[in-house]
């Protein structure tokens, strides 16, 4: 990458995105740190500063929950940014109750799958601009403990089975492979990375069960430091420059499960999410086909 690139990585607030954060700041590339609320964005800003002084910063806040605050920031992005070489898809809700959005989507699924959806569409123009650029969607090998999805949930509204967390990861690895597919030809890498299991706030609204088994662990799991080298690895790394469709762990490709590989079950991701979209009226059918 020649000059200083710029990355757009949402949830730079905690855990792992802001370590990411802090280490793509460290190699000297300009990071707008996607925030829940401009508040949480400067104190997350303020911490990687005082470990690395000269990072360039810019909070971008939306509740990415919501698609208008999606919409609202993939615009500001595009009038503000001339150029994007990177786009990390790293915020995560992992809920263990059924929360509807305002806008009548389930809280997991908006958070971990949709906005990104979204955001992709609305920021392609930047990217194929900015090409060499590349997408890394934070992912995780608990998709594989799914066994079955009911997409016909996405468009309802209604959660999705059996553990929402869980199968919003899967859809992050059947996204990457769709995009990367679409993307095919155009200079747009689009790969996933498993962090492993890491000390952050991920079980803040976790159920009993699924708390108790991350706090026990909790001197297990990796620091969240340790958990961006794969990240920052897929996102600057000369390496990986044309690996497109890929799913990492550890800085090296691993398989995926067999529900993971299904391209039946990508595409009718891609369809049903763009219905989900265009159903409530977050985003028009010109949008939808930004991908062709
Ligand atoms: N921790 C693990 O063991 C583990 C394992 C495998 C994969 N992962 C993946 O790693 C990624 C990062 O998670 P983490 O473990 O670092 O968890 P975390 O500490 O909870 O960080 C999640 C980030 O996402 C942001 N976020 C959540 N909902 C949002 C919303 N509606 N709008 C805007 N931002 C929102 C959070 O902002 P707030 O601080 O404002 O809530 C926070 O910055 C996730 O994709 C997760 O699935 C984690």
């Amino acid at each position: 990458m020649e000059g200083r690139p710029t990355f757009l990585i949402t949830g730079a607030t905690s855990g792992l995105g802001e370590a990411i954060t802090a280490q793509l700041g460290e190699r000297g590339a300009r990071v707008l740190m996607g925030a829940r609320t401009p508040d949480r964005g400067e104190a997350a800003a303020e911490r990687i500063r005082s470990r690395v002084p000269n990072a360039d910063l810019e909070v971008v806040a939306a509740d990415l929950s919501l698609m208008q605050e999606v919409r609202s920031l993939a615009y500001r992005i595009l009038d503000s940014t001339p150029r994007l070489d990177g786009l990390i898809l790293n915020a995560a809700e992992a809920r263990s109750d059924l929360v509807l959005t305002a806008e009548g989507i389930e809280t997991n699924f908006a958070t971990n799958h949709l906005a990104g959806f979204l955001l992709i569409h609305l920021l392609l123009p930047l990217l194929r601009s900015s090409a060499p650029a590349r997408v890394i969607v934070i992912s995780s090998s608990v998709h594989s403990q799914v066994r079955m999805v009911d997409l016909s949930s996405v468009v309802t509204g209604a959660p999705l089975t059996p553990d929402s967390y869980k199968t919003s990861k899967l859809l992050n690895i059947l996204f990457v492979h769709e995009l990367a597919r679409r993307l095919e030809g155009t200079g747009i890498t689009a790969n996933a990375a498993d962090p492993g299991f890491v000390r952050t706030n991920l079980g803040r609204h976790a159920g009993g069960g699924r708390r108790m088994l991350l706090t026990i662990t909790r001197p297990m799991q990796t620091s969240p430091d340790q958990a961006a080298a794969t990240p920052v690895y897929l996102a600057t790394s000369s390496e990986v420059a044309k690996v497109t469709g890929a799913y990492y762990s550890d800085r090296h490709q691993r398989e995926v499960s067999d529900l993971a590989k299904n391209p039946k079950l990508a595409r009718r991701l891609w369809a049903v999410s763009a219905q989900a979209l265009v159903n409530r009226g977050l985003a028009t059918l010109n949008e939808m086909i930004a991908f062709g």
